[in-house]
């Protein structure tokens, strides 16, 4: 009998995710040029090593609380988006930022640093699908739209580092600002200062939980707009009334988490404290008790008292690393099932290994740059995020403190 299989054909995406093929219209690179060494490689740690040795000061390694263990051990800093956006911008003496994280946080990190230092990310295909999200030409007919109805010029937009250059140099552009994870709140009352309404990029989860949640808004203050459909699926009506313009844009691995999850585990575990990531749905995180970015993850669990339960809706690497760093808590993943970000999973050792080693030899491999005009007004919105007040304390609050 003859095998009735037929190979699926590949995606333009399913490429990109492989690390090869391009989209221009992707936030995300190109494919990766060059020979990496076999995951099998038995002497992958020591060569990693010795070509940080080799290069010494001349390279700093950043890496996302996502990484997995293998890359974050050659981490010189840890951090959520804003620490490492900060770290980037504080290290001038360094020839060369290995950013272990996805390509949005790189190319910030190129905005952030000299002409003469280079930003490398070890696989291009590290992208994020939220910032994919929101193109630039989307949000230029989305500017359109607001334009017509008449209220452009009152509205502020507010991007989530989650987005591409092209859309940070937009925000810059308009008077608008950058916000993470650790200062959406802030980022909003600085915005809400300056305009009657804002537009929020791309993600509408931590738009609406920071707007609603935290602020105190009501849910009909927010509308959200699909850049699939004419007019973003809106009247010039509720574009007028609304506060919070909510792009349709969400990440596909916070999105798993639901509210039967918080519900199962309370059920199971009882006395269990749920912390979640603010990019959670907004019924998800109403019903857990603490949420912030992945920073104040850690430092809440640093904090809890042995004998503990918390349940951690997060990507799976950091929560797993944490169960290792904690035995003395019982700490567990909200998801019964795994949940791995696929896009920063892309960096691996050999990947690492490969880009230092070249760095080593005298080849740049795998550069970010953003244009000049296009980081100019990126610069703008990134600066002002570093300049909100509170900037430096890079912690969300407990959700039981919140309204
Ligand atoms: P943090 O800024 O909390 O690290 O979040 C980044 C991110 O991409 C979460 O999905
Ligand atoms: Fe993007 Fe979600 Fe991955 Fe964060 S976890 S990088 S938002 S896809």
């Amino acid at each position: 009998m003859t095998s009735t299989w037929v190979e699926p054909e590949n995606t333009p995406l399913a490429l990109l995710l492989l690390g090869q093929g391009s989209d221009p219209a992707a936030e995300r690179g190109v494919e990766c040029p060059g020979e990496l060494p076999p995951p099998s490689a038995p002497d992958l740690v020591a060569r990693a090593a010795a070509a940080k040795a080799a290069l010494g000061d001349r390279v700093f390694v950043l890496g996302h609380h996502y990484q997995r263990d293998e890359v974050i051990q050659f981490a010189d800093v840890t951090g959520d988006s804003f620490k490492l956006a900060r770290e980037a911008a504080a290290r001038p003496g360094a020839e060369y930022i290995v950013f272990c994280g996805v390509h949005f946080m790189a190319e910030s990190a190129d905005i952030l640093t000299s002409d003469a230092q280079r930003v490398i990310l070890p696989d291009l295909a590290a992208g994020c699908s939220m910032a994919d999200m929101a193109a630039l030409s989307q949000v230029e007919a989305a500017w359109e739209v607001l334009a017509d109805a008449g209220v452009a010029g009152s509205t502020v937009p507010v991007t989530y580092m989650n987005s591409s250059a092209d859309i940070k140099g937009f925000v810059g552009r308009h008077g608008g600002v950058v916000c993470t994870s650790s200062n959406a709140r802030r980022a909003l009352d600085w915005a809400f200062d300056r305009g009657q309404r804002v537009l929020f990029l791309p993600d509408q989860h931590l738009g609406r939980n920071t707007a609603v949640l935290e602020m105190g808004l009501d849910a009909d203050d927010c509308v959200l707009y699909d850049p699939h459909k004419p007019g973003g699926g809106l009247t010039e009506k509720q574009l007028r009334e609304a506060k919070m313009i909510l792009w349709r844009g969400h990440c596909s691995v916070h999105g798993r988490f639901t509210l039967d999850s918080v519900e199962e585990v309370r059920r199971r575990v009882p006395g269990v404290t749920v912390l979640v990531h603010p990019e959670c749905r907004y019924e998800v995180v109403t019903a857990a008790d603490q949420v912030g970015s992945t920073e104040y993850i850690i430092k809440a669990i640093e904090a809890a008292p042995a004998g503990s339960a918390w349940a951690i809706g997060t990507e799976l690497n950091l929560v797993r690393r944490l169960a290792k760093a904690h035995p003395d808590k019982e700490i567990m993943f909200l998801d019964r099932s795994v949940c791995y970000c696929s896009t920063m999973n892309r960096i691996d050792l050999p990947h690492l290994v490969w880009a230092l080693e070249e760095l080593v030899a005298g080849r740049v491999v795998n550069q970010i740059t953003v244009d000049p005009d296009t980081a100019r007004h990126a610069r703008a919105a990134l600066d002002q995020m570093l300049a909100l007040p509170g900037a430096e304390r890079p912690v969300s609050t407990a959700r039981n403190d919140w309204v």
